[in-house]
């Protein structure tokens, strides 16, 4: 009988490995020195075959991109031949996604093991599981606490919200809405978002003047789908799954209806930042727009959390002027960094998307500012880990640990402001 549990898990285990196993696949980074070799990354990140973890940027900075077997061979000639400046920064993914795998999986299991909990800071978990902690909370701190089910994904997974408050029963108060997890791969976003949660509903007396006149609205996982599917099948997955002309899934924050489409997005399906057919094609984002907007008024601060590269972003990035309003959500975005900086060391990036990243329209956070009419609304890109998306299960508390302190003080100083 033990045996065959035994044999049967092995089993299970090697056929989980398998299913698309990245064997092979090497990450590059590119150092671009001119204006040449950087349009030539450009082009190239519009090919579908080639996934660049970042685009060549506004300011200078290597340009990571992960190339599948077949083809190194002719990358590898063409950076050579251009004379392009490159070093291999991982040989063979599979390798060390699949090492990674296994200790999330013993990590996720262990942390199980005592507590009342679904979810903890030394693993990644999955979707059931973080619903499941959702839930747990809104039972342990009935007062201060509601679940709600803003609406399903295109597989049918329920998108839960967490509403957290005071427990004081006023009604109308400020609202800050935070959200994460709309790209899929970007793991330790969703971590972030669920340490939030954990600090505001479990840490309650440490942060409760983060909620005397302030309600807290957090969706830790935007694309339920995607996110699965990056357990399930694809470690790097970023879109959603819906089915779209010949390929799979949308970019969700291409998706949203405001200047859609207009740059930095794809008309193609198979391109991992494809807009999507129709602006809130997705179920997904229009969960968050229909989110947003019931927020308009009460809203003031929208935070949206992604990996990586150490940035807090705000409008717009549809195109490279700025919103009237700039200098407050610099001042709100300023004093996130400044924090981060003092508490850890990390150097976060402050600035709009388009002039310290890349112009790509259709965000979430541009929607939130023009149309949901959020005075303040941030998209903070958190560190990379390990070779950008895959920070190992010890480097969880740390980064979010981090992030908190960032978002407490962004959150500070909104609730000073409004
Ligand atoms: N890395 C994010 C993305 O590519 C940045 C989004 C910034 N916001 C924007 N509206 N472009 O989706
Ligand atoms: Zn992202």
């Amino acid at each position: 009988m033990l045996l065959k549990s035994c044999l049967l898990l092995i089993l299970c285990s090697v056929v989980a490995l398998s299913a698309n196993s990245y064997d092979g696949y090497k990450i590059y980074d590119i150092n671009a020195q001119n204006n040449f070799e950087k349009q030539l990354m450009l082009r190239l990140s519009q090919n579908a075959d080639f996934d660049f973890f970042d685009l060549p940027r506004a300011a200078d900075a290597a340009t990571r991109v992960m190339v599948q077997p077949k083809d190194q061979p002719s990358f590898e000639e063409l950076l050579r031949r251009f004379g392009v400046d490159y070093v291999v920064v991982d040989e063979n993914l599979g390798a060390t996604l699949e090492k990674e795998q296994l200790e999330n999986q013993s990590q996720r299991l262990m942390a199980q093991r005592g507590t009342s909990r679904s979810i903890s800071f030394t693993a990644f978990h999955r979707h059931a599981e973080i619903n499941a902690y959702l839930d747990e909370l809104a039972k342990a701190y009935p007062s201060r606490v509601t679940v709600q089910t803003a609406g399903k994904s295109y597989e049918n997974r329920d998108l839960k919200t967490i509403t957290i408050t005071n427990g004081d029963g006023r009604k109308g108060k400020n609202v800050i809405f935070l959200d994460a997890g709309i790209h899929a791969r970007e793991w330790i976003a969703h971590a972030g978002a669920l340490y939030v949660i954990y600090q505001l509903a479990e840490n309650f007396m440490v942060n409760a003047a983060l909620l005397k006149d302030y309600d807290w609205v957090i969706l830790p996982v935007v694309n339920p789908d995607g996110y699965e599917y990056t357990f399930s099948n694809s470690r790097m997955w970023r879109k959603t799954r819906k089915p779209a002309g010949s390929c799979t899934g949308t970019d969700g924050n291409r998706n949203f209806d405001f200047h859609w489409g207009e740059v930095g997005a794809s008309s193609l399906s198979c391109v991992d930042t494809y807009m999507g057919p129709t602006p809130f094609s997705e179920p997904e984002t229009q969960v968050v727009r229909d989110l947003l907007l019931g927020l308009t008024g009460r809203g003031k601060f929208y935070l949206t959390l992604h990996s990586y590269g150490n940035y807090l972003l705000y409008p717009w990035g549809w195109t490279s002027g700025l919103p009237q309003e700039w200098r407050s959500i610099d001042e709100v975005a300023q004093a996130g960094a400044a924090a981060i900086k003092k508490s850890t060391g990390t150097k976060y990036t402050v600035g709009s998307s388009t002039n310290v990243l890349y112009a790509a329209a259709g965000g979430s956070d541009d929607y939130a500012f023009g149309v949901a009419k959020f005075p303040i609304s941030i998209t903070m890109e958190l560190p990379a880990g390990g070779s950008g998306f895959n920070p190992t299960t010890e480097q969880i508390l740390p980064f979010v640990s981090e992030t908190w302190t960032g978002i407490r003080a962004m959150a500070e100083k909104v609730i000073e402001k409004y």
